[in-house]
């Protein structure tokens, strides 16, 4: 691979850098595309963060790098290197100290490289501080490059509709919104952005991937994880909004959207809102014959005993917060009409996957003799976004021998076998596009704004009729039995759920 020569010189600054996502996946990625040579030959990293020093902070970030980088352990001769780029500075973000000193670094960093630095601002702090942030880098002048300067946040983007309008008004008033860059990090994903792959560079899918062939679509985002450390921020969160409200629409986009004229960033994010604009409104009357709710109880796990989100750190003990979410929506517009999206995610559920699910109509006819089959399965086709990621489809085929007899087959692609390679991690691409420039993967104003309007009615419903019978399912089980209602009511039934019964 060859070094991104024609990238200009790059400046990132990382807020929160002692947070767990600084450990976990931002410098991770950044050293891995600093080994792929995907960064700019000349860059520097400074991570700002209120306790420690660049020494413990640096030996801290070479334990995450044996921990969470899917390289594993660095490398001794390239870390020295990387390293060499890294600055860590300590500074309270309400003070305008702070500021002044990066602006310092930035006009030093300028000098050197002689010329004008992309300059990213990546806030992977809590929300609460975003606009004080964002007011610092304007005040100092670390805004103004209209075409240098980018300020990444991470979600939550608000806690509804409301906030979340504030929230960009403040931001607004630093940044323009081409400079603002809001992660989902489920685009970043190898198999989500092969879904624009396969949908648009194959002309097999498009004539059948309407309403005339597709029954319904199911999109499962579940977790084997209960909340772990991060009961606090769930508390104020809940499945609806941490999972929902993005990860789970945007992935509805991809499927639902309208072929794309170009790659361009705006023509991907305009046909995504189409779609977003599309969705049926949600009624916040009888909100069961579309939504289901529910949190984990205590369970087993692998044999292990776990504890019920109740009893997890941080959490109230007769809390009402959702842990688990069902959800029927429906896109109206010539290609889905009356076609169900059928949404679940959930945490403590028997095993990790992130699945699309889209399930064809049945043929018109019949023509093979009642007993040629125990059952006549529809053509089904399964994305697996994680953990095995690849794409499947079934369909019926004959089955070796005298008369016909029918099964149901499964035709497969795996990525890791057809490619020889290992996925690379959402945030490395997601930080690679921010430093090249391009906005096409992250959420605009209107994508969030919508989004958040989508989801908002059952909000309110949720917080003001708080649930009665929680907790409502056990660690390690599919959700809450009336998810299984919800679908069973259209006939349907979820993918898998079956498999997870008889495990
Ligand atoms: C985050 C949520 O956005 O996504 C977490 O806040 C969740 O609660 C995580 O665990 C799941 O991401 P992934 O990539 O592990 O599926």
């Amino acid at each position: 691979m060859t070094q991104q020569t024609s990238l200009r010189p790059a400046i990132i600054a990382i807020f929160g850098a002692t947070g767990d996502l600084t450990k976990r996946k931002l410098i991770p990625a950044l050293y891995n595309l600093f080994l792929d040579n995907h960064l700019p030959p000349q860059f520097r990293v400074v991570a700002v963060g209120r306790q420690s020093d660049h020494e413990v902070f640096v030996a801290q970030m070479l334990d995450s790098i044996a921990k969470y980088s899917r390289r594993g352990a660095a490398d001794p001769v390239k870390w020295k290197e990387f390293i060499s780029r890294l600055q860590y500075i300590v500074g309270d973000f309400q003070d305008q100290a702070l500021y002044k000193k990066l602006k310092k670094i930035v006009d030093e960093d300028e000098r050197e490289y002689k010329c004008e630095c992309s300059r990213i601002y990546y806030l992977s702090v809590p929300p609460s501080i975003f606009s004080r942030i964002s007011d610092g880098l304007g005040s100092v002048g670390l805004s103004q490059a209209r075409d240098r300067d980018r300020i990444v946040i991470e979600k939550p983007f608000g806690r509804d509709l409301e906030s979340s309008e504030e929230l960009n008004q403040h931001l607004l008033a630093s940044f323009e919104e081409r400079q603002i860059y809001r992660i989902d990090h489920y685009l970043g994903k190898e198999t989500v952005q092969n879904m624009f792959a396969f949908r648009f560079a194959n002309a097999l899918w498009e004539p059948i991937w309407n309403r005339r062939y597709v029954d319904s679509v199911q999109i499962t985002v579940a977790e084997d994880v209960g909340v772990e450390s991060r009961g606090g921020y769930y508390e104020t969160s809940g499945a609806l909004r941490d999972m929902v409200q993005n990860h789970l629409l945007q992935l509805m986009t991809i499927v639902a959207m309208e072929p794309l004229v170009s790659f361009e960033a705006n023509e991907v994010r305009n046909k995504k809102v189409d779609v977003l604009k599309a969705v049926r409104p949600l009624q916040n009357q009888e909100p069961h014959t579309y939504a289901v709710r529910g949190q984990y109880g205590p369970g087993t796990y692998g044999g292990e005993l776990v504890t019920g989100y109740r009893q997890e750190q941080g959490v109230d003990p007769v809390s009402s917060t959702e842990t688990f979410v069902a959800l029927k929506l429906y896109v109206d517009n010539w290609r889905w009409q009356d076609v169900p999206f059928y949404l679940r995610t959930g945490k403590r559920l028997p095993r990790k996957v992130s699945e699309i699910v889209i399930d064809f109509r049945p043929v018109p006819h019949q023509m093979f003799p009642r007993g040629s089959t125990d059952s006549f399965d529809c053509n089904r086709m399964i994305i697996n976004i994680q953990p095995d990621e690849g794409i499947s489809l079934r369909f019926q085929a004959k089955e070796p021998g005298a008369g016909m007899r029918l099964r149901t087959v499964t035709m497969g692609f795996d990525y890791t076998e057809a490619f020889h390679s290992q996925s690379r991690e959402a945030y490395e691409t997601l930080l690679q596009e921010v430093i090249e420039g391009d906005p096409a993967l992250f959420m605009r104003d209107d994508q969030e704004r919508i989004a958040w309007q989508i989801v908002q009615p059952l909000l309110d419903y949720w917080q003001t009729t708080p649930a009665s019978n929680f907790p409502n399912y056990l660690a390690g089980t599919w959700g809450p039995e009336i998810s299984d209602v919800l679908l069973a009511r259209d006939g349907r039934s979820w993918h898998n759920t079956q498999a997870t019964i008889k495990k």
